[in-house]
């Protein structure tokens, strides 16, 4: 689908985008790169990273887990040496280990935990002192349905995405007054990650989405390029859900 006929301009911007060798996470990235910014992509798969991007002009990899706060401190230096800083930073790596909760592991819970909620850390904290000194930042979390109303074999999953709304609430407060932002999007799309769900579930979450389907993944980057806009300056705190109605 096409992102229509206004085209933003992110020319002279520098955008991080988590979670960008595929899904989302891609589309978000093509979008700034569309819109005239350079983009930085980190993806803890080399291949699919390399595979989607290898090449790009404008686009700078890392090769990241964004759960390891030593190795994406470094990440983003690296980022903050190529491009002199970041503007944006958008967190929306993500992974699902389902099971119901009597039957949760530890290695789902702590995996799920790790990339959403510790990932979602780690890049902010690394970002925002760059953002401080240049007086201006964008930080854009990805949330879900579920994190604000729960869902059947996903309490990991929600706790973390629970967890990333209050978190986005608590920066946007601490670092409003030094210019910068801090929102969430909440998604709705045809991804990898909703090819998963199983096929009765599936025909279940469609039936439930008001609009009648899943998003093609490029339609939620353009409300993340509002956020991370000049004229959002004076929002912040929120999580603007695009979902074709699911979250009403
Ligand atoms: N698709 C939906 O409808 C939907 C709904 C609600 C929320 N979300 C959220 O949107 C985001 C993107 O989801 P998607 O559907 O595009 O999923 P996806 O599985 O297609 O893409 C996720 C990307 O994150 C990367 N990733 C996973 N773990 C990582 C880690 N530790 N470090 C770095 N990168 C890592 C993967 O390699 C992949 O490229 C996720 O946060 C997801 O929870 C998606």
């Amino acid at each position: 689908m096409s992102i229509g006929t206004i085209t933003p301009d992110f020319s002279g911007s520098t955008v991080l985008v988590t979670g960008g060798a595929q899904g989302i996470g891609y589309e978000i990235a093509s979008y700034f790169l569309f819109a005239g910014a350079r983009v930085a992509v980190f993806d803890h798969d080399k291949t699919r990273l390399d595979e989607a991007w290898g090449g790009v002009e404008h686009v700078h990899l890392s090769a990241v887990d964004v759960s390891d706060g030593n190795a994406v401190r470094t990440a983003v230096d690296e980022v903050v040496a190529w491009a002199g800083g970041i503007d944006t930073a958008v967190n929306n790596a993500g992974i699902a280990r389902d099971a119901v909760v009597w039957k949760l592991t530890d290695e789902q819970w702590d995996s799920v935990l790790a990339v959403h909620a510790t990932g979602t850390f780690t890049v902010t904290r690394s970002v925002v002192p760059h953002m401080r000194a240049a007086g201006a930042g964008r930080i854009i979390n990805v949330t879900s349905y579920t994190g604000m109303h729960g869902n059947v074999g996903q309490s990991n999953y929600a706790a973390a995405k629970g967890g990333i709304i209050a978190f986005t609430k608590s920066v946007a407060k601490e670092v409003a007054r030094f210019g910068i932002t801090c929102n969430a999007i909440s998604p709705n799309a045809s991804t990898a990650m909703v090819a998963a769900v199983p096929p009765d579930k599936l025909a279940e979450m469609t039936a439930s989405v008001p609009a009648g389907r899943f998003a093609e993944a490029s339609e939620m980057a353009p409300a993340v390029g509002f956020l991370a806009s000049q004229q959002a300056a004076y929002v912040t705190g929120i999580v603007l859900p695009v979902d074709g109605g699911v979250s009403m």
